[in-house]
């Protein structure tokens, strides 16, 4: 694992006790950092250099600040890696689907941390959806709504709002309905708690789908009920609400999908097909945050 901040710590604690996959060895350049993982079952080292020269491992978990992704991505190719890497894959879609000119250049096996592919609920909708018993989608409602903003200083190498959240949503309408971004209009709320300059509290956007859907992505960093994100589909025939975390199994739900990704992904190394999103996805879905964030009114 690289970085074991506050989502580096989240896949130790999914990932512990897998019969699948193991965490042998972490690089955090920060010792402070390095103190709380004293006692974990991992070989500890003060940079990715030094974890690549000494450490025995098969792949890469990749959890450091956004805008570090695609020099850590450069640095795991040269080392010929496999690498899961947390979204969004770089600050920019530049940066993204340069990793993924890269990544098809080296052959290696890469997946990207967007963890919704393996909630049971949403895979079980993007089944009805597929097997038309929805009829054919209106629109794809999608909110994630945080408890809380995130601390200044990840604030400040995250991207913004629809870098760091709507990635998110962006992938999960692809991946749900297989249709790719068109246009997209947005609006900030002119509501904040605390106001951040260059990105707001609340943002939301609206957008054409090539099918003919409609996406509409909600997002807020400040929810009282804590992290919830919730999807609604709208079709001919039906429609269906997805509360897919949500208090109280909110954390059951983000762990366990945490664990199914990285044991999918230790099985695709080993030879099995990608289940998960790769770093073309990672870079349609970065580019669409990236548009929706340059249309943005009012923040
Ligand atoms: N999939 C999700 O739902 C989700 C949720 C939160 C964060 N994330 C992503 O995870 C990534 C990390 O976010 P976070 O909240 O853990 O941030 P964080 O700031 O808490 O942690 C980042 C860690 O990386 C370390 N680091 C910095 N440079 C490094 C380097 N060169 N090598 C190794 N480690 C280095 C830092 O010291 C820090 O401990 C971000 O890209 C973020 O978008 C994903």
């Amino acid at each position: 694992m690289a970085g074991a901040g506050r989502m580096g710590r989240n896949h130790l604690r999914a990932i512990a006790g897998s019969a699948v996959v193991k965490v042998t060895a972490i690089a955090e350049p920060v010792a402070s950092t390095r103190s709380l993982l004293q006692g974990a079952d991992s070989a500890l080292y003060g940079s990715l250099d030094d974890m690549l020269d000494t450490a025995p491992i098969d792949a890469v978990l990749v959890c450091v600040p956004s805008d570090l992704h695609l020099t850590t991505i450069k640095r795991l190719v040269d080392a010929h890696m496999p690498t899961l890497c947390e979204k969004p894959v770089g600050v920019a879609g530049s940066e993204a689907r340069e990793a993924a000119a890269l990544i098809d250049a080296a052959g290696l096996p890469f997946q990207v941390g967007f963890w919704r592919r393996f909630v049971p609920s949403l895979m079980r909708l993007r089944e009805r959806i597929a097997r038309g018993e929805l009829g054919d989608i209106y629109a794809v409602a999608n909110f994630q709504w945080d408890g809380a903003p995130p601390g200044a200083n990840f604030r400040a190498h995250s991207g913004g709002i629809f870098v760091d959240m709507g990635v998110h949503e962006f992938d999960q309408t692809r991946w749900l309905v297989q249709q790719e971004f068109g246009a997209i209009t947005s609006v900030a709320s002119g509501i904040a708690g605390e106001r951040w300059p260059g990105d707001p509290e609340s943002a939301h956007a609206i957008a054409e789908l090539s099918g003919g859907t409609t996406a509409i992505v909600s997002l807020g960093r400040r929810f009282p009920l804590g992290d919830v994100c919730k999807v609604e589909v709208f079709g001919t025939k039906d429609a269906e609400e997805c509360k897919f975390l949500w208090p109280p199994g909110a954390d059951d739900t983000f762990f366990g999908a945490l664990r199914q990704q990285a044991e999918s992904f230790a099985r695709h190394v080993r030879g099995e097909p990608l289940q998960g999103a790769d770093a073309h996805d990672a870079a349609a879905a970065l580019g669409a945050a990236e548009r929706a964030a340059a249309q943005m009114a009012g923040s």
